[in-house]
């Protein structure tokens, strides 16, 4: 059976922090520090809001952030710098290792898809922009199932949406909860760990594999692969 490979976009695909030199204008020295937590902000707000079922996509879960990071910060800004902001974040930058990965791992016979907190229409304006949508079967987003990761909802939703079995589909992500989110349904999972601060949670769930780049990918599944077969 063909096996599939759910990439995660934000923080794996896409540098969420390549947002913070256009934040220096705002937060100063600061923006390293501002950028950091409106990410950890987007993602506990969506955590929140899966856990209380009061979804709203994610891009409001950013926007929120957003908000939250410029109190927190005392920086005020007006509609027009704030929708700038936001507009820069529908554009972000992916890592220079992608394009490479992607092109890699397209030759091994998987079948490719996004897999994403973020709107369809938000994944496939990155993926455009960034031009590497010709590289996916298609865009799956948790905004079909109303919740968000690490919901197992939407991870079976994914196995549903691209008829795809457990055994046989490799989660990629650099994003630890997403991680052990798939690997709790039963997905294969990659670790991508994109500093050398990275640390995994050390829960008793574990990741099959280990990389630092998306070069690394085709060929790490490869040994995996003849290292379990029988
Ligand atoms: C994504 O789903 C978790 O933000 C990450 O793209």
């Amino acid at each position: 059976m063909q096996e599939t490979i759910a990439f995660d976009i934000y923080g794996t695909l896409i540098n969420t922090q390549g947002i913070t030199g256009m934040l220096e204008k705002y937060a100063g020295y600061h923006a390293g520090a501002f950028s950091v937590l409106w990410r950890q902000k987007q993602l506990e707000y969506s955590f929140r809001r899966g856990l209380m079922r009061h979804y709203r996509d994610f891009a409001v879960c950013t926007s929120q952030a957003l908000d939250y990071a410029l109190l927190t910060f005392g920086i005020s800004l007006s509609r027009e710098e704030k929708n700038g902001l936001l507009g820069a974040y529908r554009e972000l930058p992916v890592f220079d290792d992608v394009k490479e990965g992607l092109e890699q791992v397209n030759t091994t016979g998987f079948r490719l898809y996004a897999f994403s907190n973020g709107k369809a229409s938000d994944v496939a304006h990155l993926l455009d922009h960034a031009g590497i949508s010709g590289y996916f079967n298609d865009i799956v987003s948790v905004d079909e199932v109303q919740s968000f990761k690490p919901d197992p909802a939407v991870y079976r939703h994914f196995l549903l949406r691209s008829s795809s079995q457990p055994g046989n589909t490799w989660l990629v992500s650099s994003n630890p909860f997403d991680v052990l989110g798939a690997a709790a349904v039963g997905m294969k999972t990659v670790w991508v760990r994109r500093t050398s601060s990275a640390v995994m949670d050390p829960w008793e769930i574990e990741q099959d594999l280990t990389i630092e780049k998306l070069e690394e990918l085709a060929p790490a599944i490869e040994n995996y692969r003849s290292a379990h077969s029988s």
